[in-house]
């Protein structure tokens, strides 16, 4: 599986770049307007020194027309760099855009997936990625487990190079589900992450640990202070 952080917060990515065995960062305008108005191309620029280029960066589009999304993709890409994952709605307008950026090569994530149908058109159309909206999907009465799990199968049914970012998370058994469901990559956001690890049990097992090692070697002794 693919992990990536749903987040254009520069303290949490480095927090989780170090946790995380991170295959990369998405964001959207939405999640860039979280971080107030920021110097957009340097404040990419940082994700991506943070992140390195063997790490993927999706960054998305905000033009709603074919020609408007392609100049935002060029300059997406004039001024971060050409590794980018341009994220493109699975629109009409849309559609038209990702068959164009294929055709050139460019790496392209199909976004606001909602429906099979436009997961399958994106799929057709060579996407790299497509990214279900599992949480928005739950709250439309769309059964987001069933269409991931379509999606995994058109893609093996059709030999398709494209993965499935399983996005818009609002818990870990969203997350969990996505992966059973056959979703190559999840994009989760960093209160999400914390949700997955804040559990009193884990915590009281790794105390639990210490004390019964202490209580024969010793107070803040490990298996390193043997050694003196
Ligand atoms: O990647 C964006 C997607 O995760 C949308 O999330 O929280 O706006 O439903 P949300």
């Amino acid at each position: 599986m693919e992990i990536l952080l749903d987040t254009a917060n520069i303290e949490a990515i480095r927090k989780y770049e170090a946790i995380l065995p991170l295959a990369g960062v998405t964001t959207n305008p939405s999640i860039v307007k979280k971080e107030g108005k920021v110097d957009f191309f340097s404040h990419m620029n940082t994700i991506r020194e943070i992140i390195g280029q063997e790490r993927m960066l999706h960054v998305q589009v905000v033009a709603e027309d074919k020609a408007g999304m392609l100049k935002d993709a060029e300059t997406i890409l004039d001024q971060i760099d050409r590794e980018v994952y341009l994220k493109i709605p699975a629109s009409e307008e849309g559609l038209k855009a990702i068959k164009a950026l294929k055709k050139a090569g460019l790496n392209v994530t199909a976004t606001a997936i909602y429906t099979k149908m436009q997961a399958y058109l994106a799929i057709a159309a060579g996407a790299d990625y497509i990214a279900p909206y599992f949480n928005r999907m739950e709250n439309l009465n769309i059964d987001a487990t069933k269409a991931v799990a379509a999606m995994a199968n058109e893609i093996e049914y059709s030999n398709s190079k494209t993965k499935i970012v399983a996005a818009s998370f609002k818990n870990v058994g969203q997350v969990t589900t996505a992966l059973e469901q056959g979703a190559q990559a999840v994009t989760v956001a960093p209160d999400v992450i914390a949700q997955a690890l804040a559990m009193p049990s884990i915590d009281q097992a790794v105390d639990d640990f210490t004390k019964d090692w202490e209580s024969v070697f010793g107070e803040g002794s490990t298996i390193a202070s043997l050694q003196g």
